[in-house]
């Protein structure tokens, strides 16, 4: 994979890299379709990473399934797909590891520590064996994303960020490839997350801007259904993910619930003035 990227940079062509955990999805695929409109080369990896698992996550039961995702890959125009295994991503002792300091103990890195430094240092491998001009990221995994933007101005990386909007089902449930865990009565109450996000926007362009009367609203809609256990309602400042009391700019409005036993998260975006 280096000996080939470095041909290509050395051709003065760029490259695109999409990062995924596999099973792919529409959400993935625009992605892919993105990276295949604007660079040379498109690059799919797929890797599990076992290091942004929690001990009691699903990494064991996570959906893997290569020659679906090689043939959807091929199909979307991706040129690569580097599927490496584990010992090659983590030889034997490997003790370096990526850490963005701060943003990556807030919101969901509080719920599950150690996930975004297993996230950043894969990603930072990945990029180093890859050698992204333009490397493609989900706003569905919006704190991942403004982590990963970090990562990559404090380091200097040479390397451009695209964040693309989250791809939904037609009711409104944002695509995940955890969504497979999701029996037919959860899958229906699923939803209640988007519509939560879509009662708190609906409230916002009313004129609400407490952050608490926000919280209040969007419980309420998820309280309507029995298998929704609420984690956590974060009402952030967009850029530093610093809780906010009031809105005020850009803020990002993000949930994380178990829907039976599974964990799901979304978010929205608002610009407030
Ligand atoms: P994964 O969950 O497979 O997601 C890969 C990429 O697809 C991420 O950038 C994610 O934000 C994006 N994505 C997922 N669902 C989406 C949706 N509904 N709409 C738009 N984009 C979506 O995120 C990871 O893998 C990993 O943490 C990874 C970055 C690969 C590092 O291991």
């Amino acid at each position: 994979m280096i000996q080939f990227a470095e041909q290509i940079r050395r051709r003065g062509e760029t490259i695109g890299l999409v990062p995924t955990m596999g099973a792919l999805h529409e959400g993935h695929l625009s992605l892919i379709r993105a990276a295949r409109r604007q660079t040379d080369t498109v690059v799919v990896s797929i890797f599990v990473n076992p290091l942004q698992f929690g001990v009691r996550e699903d990494f064991a039961r996570y959906p893997r399934n290569l020659s679906r995702d090689l043939a959807l890959a091929k199909r979307e125009g991706a040129d690569v797909v580097f599927a490496p295994s584990r010992e090659e991503m983590y030889p034997r002792g490997a003790c370096a590891i990526v850490e963005v300091e701060g943003l990556s103990d807030q919101l969901e890195g509080a719920l599950r520590p150690g996930h975004f430094r297993g996230v950043a240092t894969v990603v930072a491998k990945l990029f180093n064996i890859v050698q992204p001009t333009i490397a493609y990221f989900g706003q569905k995994d919006y704190q991942q994303a403004v982590i990963i933007k970090r990562m990559v101005e404090d380091l200097h990386w040479p390397v451009r960020i695209d964040v693309l909007p989250t791809v939904r089902e037609s009711d409104g449930l944002a695509m995940s490839s955890r969504n497979v865990y999701l029996s037919t009565v959860e899958r229906r109450q699923a939803v209640a997350l988007s519509q939560a996000l879509k009662a708190a926007h609906e409230a916002i362009r009313g004129g609400e801007r407490r952050a608490q009367a926000l919280r209040r609203r969007m419980q309420a809609v998820m309280r309507q259904q029995a298998l929704i256990r609420v984690q956590q309602i974060g009402i952030v400042d967009a850029a530093t993910l610093t809780p906010v009391a009031q809105l005020k700019g850009r803020a990002a409005i993000l949930v994380a619930a178990f829907v039976g036993t599974t964990r799901l998260i979304d978010n929205l975006l608002v610009d407030v003035t």
